[in-house]
């Protein structure tokens, strides 16, 4: 039998500060419980102007190699999934391979197909490691964005920000993925784009939320037809842009199956919302959401789930979604202890934003990419700034 194959340890990392959308509501005028209630959000985590998609996507990786105590020289696979890229040519792993110091005999590379590019990333490293090509190397998947929408806007209490790294091992203490049994679906729709041009991105709020259940059922019937078998999902862990999404994509999930709404919402709490808990305090992180959704689940629930299935459900806007599963890793449970994953949001961690500093930072934010580089930051892997020649420069703790 070969060894199986999958997610070994996971983190998360997190900007320093966050906007609470009970303040939010009340700034935009709008009922505190739709935001909480009606979007299932309690708070939104806001990237500063020193805070970027590589900067969290190398503390993310950096945290997940000191508490899972991987050795970096291990490492022959380094791909990071985001739709919020820092440069057209030169990829988020590239900075981040040469922030953590990762071997020059690895494949580096970034993926880029909205909230999906990560789980693109994954599969790929799982299907390296199936082929032999690893020859007993492990896999660095990082997923990370900065969800922006233009303030004021519908979206607006749908950002976050932040930064999800997987280790993909033979042999995985958390996961075992089921590789190659996949059901997928794509279309061409422009339910969410983002012009080279802008920051923000531009949605079809409504149609987004269609596409995204239309997706699901296409995914979700491909997997069942050929890969269900007879041993149900105890738990399931979908895209959360927010999540009463994740409530809706259930619904759809059990009407696929023949049960009626009453019986979805009553099996919502169970094999659902223990995946929400960390995505209700950070709110959208694109590439991410799916993956800290698992992390939220195994946080809450590993003992309780090792030896027992898993569904996950990734979704991409333009639109590419797969529905896959996998098995929680006897002894998930004491690697999930190890790795403290809810420890970036511990009390006294974040800084919670005023309306009027979050607005300010907004501001700010459309010229951050073109600042001076002002080498003064202590915080490790803080961007400082553009060069003359508008090479972008990190704080690296190795310098
Ligand atoms: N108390 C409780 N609930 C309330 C309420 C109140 N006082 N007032 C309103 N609500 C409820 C509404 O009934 C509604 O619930 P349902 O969806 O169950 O009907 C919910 O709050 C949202 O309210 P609206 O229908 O008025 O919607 P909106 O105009 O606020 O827009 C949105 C919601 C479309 C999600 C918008 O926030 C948006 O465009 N977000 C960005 C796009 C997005 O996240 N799309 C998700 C699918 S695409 C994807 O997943 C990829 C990705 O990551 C972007």
């Amino acid at each position: 039998m070969t060894d199986p194959i999958g997610i070994d340890a996971i983190t998360f990392s997190l900007p320093r500060s966050y906007v609470d959308l009970g303040d939010l509501a009340e700034a935009r005028g709008v009922a505190a419980d739709k935001y909480r209630l009606g979007l299932g959000v309690s708070q939104m985590a806001i990237a500063a102007g020193d805070e970027d998609p590589v900067s969290l996507a190398a503390a993310a990786g950096s945290r997940l190699l000191a508490t899972s105590g991987r050795d970096p020289r291990e490492i022959g696979f380094c791909a990071v999934g985001t739709e919020t890229a820092v440069d057209h040519s030169k990829p988020v792993s590239s900075y981040v391979h040469g922030l953590l110091g990762l071997p020059s005999r690895c494949r580096v590379f970034e993926t880029k197909h909205a909230c999906f590019g990560a789980t693109a990333a994954l599969l790929s490293a799982t299907e390296w490691i199936a082929s032999g090509a690893a020859r007993g190397r492990s896999a660095l998947i990082i997923a990370s964005d900065i969800a922006r929408y233009e303030v004021g806007s519908p979206g607006e209490p749908t950002q976050g920000a932040g930064a999800v790294a997987m280790l993909v091992s033979a042999r995985p203490r958390l996961v075992e993925l089921e590789i190659g049994r996949s059901g997928s679906f794509a279309r061409d729709v422009h339910d969410f784009w983002r012009p080279l041009h802008r920051k923000d991105a531009l949605v079809d709020g409504k149609f987004s939320v269609q596409c995204y259940l239309d997706a699901l059922a296409h995914a979700y019937r491909d997997w069942k037809e050929q890969f269900a078998g007879d041993e149900p999902l105890a738990r399931t862990c979908y895209h959360v842009p927010y999540g009463k999404m994740a409530h809706k994509a259930h619904r759809m999930r059990c009407s696929l199956d023949g049960l009626d709404e009453a019986a979805a919402d009553r099996d919502f709490e169970t094999t659902v919302a223990p995946s929400l808990r960390f995505s209700a305090q950070v709110g959208n992180i694109y590439a991410g959401s799916l993956y800290l959704a698992l992390a939220s689940l195994l946080d809450a629930e590993a003992a309780a789930l090792e030896g027992r299935r898993i569904g996950l459900f990734s979704y991409g806007s333009g639109c590419a979604a797969e529905f896959f599963a996998g098995r929680v890793a006897p002894g998930a449970a004491a690697m999930v202890a190890s790795l403290e994953l809810a420890a970036p949001l511990a009390p006294g961690a974040r800084a919670r934003l005023t309306i009027p500093a979050y607005e300010a930072l907004r501001r700010d934010d459309v010229a951050a990419d073109r600042r001076a580089s002002e080498a003064s930051s202590e915080r490790p892997f803080a961007f400082l700034g553009v060069d003359p020649a508008e090479r972008r420069r990190y704080m690296s703790p190795r310098e």
